[in-house]
């Protein structure tokens, strides 16, 4: 098995009977050999360097019924709320004293934030904050809003496939939201020019492992930018309250996996593999990933933008995750960079 961790090293593609095969017969010692050559190349490419992205979470409105999201439109015990502009200022004002260069603004699909909503947000973000990048993570729209966003100053987008296959998209999400349409969406935003990010659940309800050579085998067609994998956690109001959540041994191989297949790769360890584990963001970074992302959202409105249960970090302010994370970091022998950190392959575009 050994020889299939060389073969994605050296090439960073396997066949999909091959990522079977790896993903199937995963043990211990093949997951240490696996990390170690996934740390090797992050190193190679970004050093010991974690880049930290700060999150926004500015609406919790949404009009689609996912099963697995808290703020899913017919979870009637969520508390609503939105940010309103000066918020979402004062929240980047925060950050940048704490040391970050990218905001990203995160939200259900909410009909409230119309384009030309959108469009001021980013505008006045980038008057104050010409040294940052800004990312969207909003949702589907059309190629016209995405490039009108792109126009007004927007630099990423993140936007996760969620699965690759039609017939497990089908089983998470209502009728009304496809699988293509996700997909056409994430081809617009790199034809417009964002560094793009997709992504998964790991151990989503139904999902098997032909899913997840599915979902690599995308991953590795889209060639995004940014992958962002984190463990399903079951929420107590939606449909998938009583399934089980991933793991975090699947998370931490697929994310070192994720890593030899793109090693570029701008890869986060995410607050969902935070919430399953203690150190699940330290083991993630050790698994090659290269970027966290702690909440900067006010701590008023924490405990509502709640996707899952158990969520970390609800109840501490921005300063404080900002420290934690650089003194957990620290204990890994990684730092943490004040800069964009943009992906190696992209021209920064000019303020
Ligand atoms: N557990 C883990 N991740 C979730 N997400 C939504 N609900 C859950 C959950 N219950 C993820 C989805 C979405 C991202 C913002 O959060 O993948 O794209
Ligand atoms: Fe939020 Fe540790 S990162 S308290």
């Amino acid at each position: 098995m050994k020889q299939l961790i060389d073969k994605l090293y050296h090439t960073t593609g396997l066949e999909p009977d091959e990522y079977k095969t790896l993903i199937d017969s995963r043990n211990e010692d093949l997951y240490e050999y696996l990390a170690w050559r996934a740390r090797e190349v992050r190193t190679r490419h970004y050093g010991h360097d974690v880049y930290i992205r700060g999150l926004i979470e500015f609406t919790n409105y949404c009009r689609n019924d996912c099963y697995y999201c808290g703020i899913r439109k017919s979870n009637r015990s969520a508390q609503r709320y939105r940010l309103t502009d000066e918020q979402i200022l004062e929240c980047c004002r925060t950050g940048y004293e704490l040391g970050f260069r990218t905001f990203v603004l995160q939200g259900g699909e909410d009909g409230y934030y119309t384009d030309e909503k959108v469009i001021g947000i980013i505008r006045s973000i980038k008057k104050e904050f010409p040294d940052c990048a800004v990312t969207l993570s909003i949702g589907e729209r059309s190629y016209e809003s995405y490039k009108a966003f792109y126009d007004a100053g927007a630099d990423r987008y993140l936007l996760r496939h969620e699965t690759a296959d039609e017939s497990h998209y089908a089983m998470l999400h209502p009728e009304k939201m496809s699988l293509k349409n996700r997909k056409q969406c994430l081809y617009d935003l790199k034809q417009i020019g964002y560094q793009v990010g997709c992504g998964f659940m790991v151990g989503s309800p139904y999902q098997t492992t032909d899913h997840i050579v599915g979902d690599l085998l995308f991953i590795k067609e889209l060639e995004p930018h940014m992958v962002g994998i984190g463990p399903f956690i079951p929420h107590h109001a939606t449909p998938f309250a009583g399934k089980e959540a991933g793991t975090l041994e699947l998370t931490l191989y697929l994310l070192a996996i994720i890593r030899l297949m793109l090693p570029e790769v701008l890869l986060p360890a995410t607050t969902a593999l935070g919430t399953i584990d203690p150190r699940g963001r330290e083991r993630g970074i050790l698994a090659g990933a290269n970027i966290v992302m702690p909440n900067l959202s006010p701590k008023s409105v924490r405990e509502k933008y709640l996707l899952y249960d158990n969520k970390i970090c609800t109840g501490d302010e921005a300063a404080e995750c900002r420290y934690c994370l650089e003194k957990r970091m620290e204990s890994i022998g990684c730092r943490i960079a004040v800069s964009r950190g943009d992906h190696k392959a992209c021209i920064q575009k000019t303020a």
